[in-house]
């Protein structure tokens, strides 16, 4: 990106911006945008736990993606307590990023989910913690 990116907590549930795939969020989330040059180009949706937060999906405009939006949306949460996520086994941009910001593998649930195939793949269990 060659805008500056900015990060900030919107109202949840907001209206997801048009390159969304995720789930809506609910009642029960938390929602983050990030924007650059006055266009939404990025959105996180996270659900905090008593112990931990799982990140629901994260999304990057197409336009936008490896400009460090993902980055810069995702090191919002982190600092705090654990996160939790899952992935699908061929997502090889977000299994990238996620382990760039030190998320480790927990596990995988096998065949979790449908491929546009026909098919089933692994979800992969990821999670970052604090340092001892
Ligand atoms: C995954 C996603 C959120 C990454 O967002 P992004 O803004 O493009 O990521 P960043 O630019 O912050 O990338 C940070 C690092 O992640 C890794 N990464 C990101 N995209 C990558 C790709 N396509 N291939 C390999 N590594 C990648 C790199 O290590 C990158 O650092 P670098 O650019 O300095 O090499 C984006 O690709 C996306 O929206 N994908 C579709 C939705 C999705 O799959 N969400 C995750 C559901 S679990």
């Amino acid at each position: 990106m060659t805008s500056p990116v900015r990060v900030e907590e919107v109202a949840a549930p907001d209206v997801p911006p048009a390159f969304w795939t995720g789930p809506a969020p609910t009642a029960l989330d938390r929602v983050w945008r990030a924007r650059a040059a006055g266009a939404v180009v990025g959105w996180l949706v996270v659900r905090d736990g008593p112990d931990a937060r799982e990140v629901l999906h994260i999304e990057v405009a197409p336009h936008a993606r490896r400009g460090g939006v993902g980055r810069a949306l995702l090191e919002v949460i982190l600092g705090g307590p654990p996160v939790w996520l899952e992935v699908r086994d061929s997502n090889v941009a977000a299994r990238a990023l996620y382990g760039q910001l030190g998320f480790v593998i927990d596990g995988r649930r096998p065949r979790y989910y449908p491929t546009a195939a026909g098919g089933r793949e692994d979800a992969v269990l990821m999670s970052w913690r604090p340092a001892a």
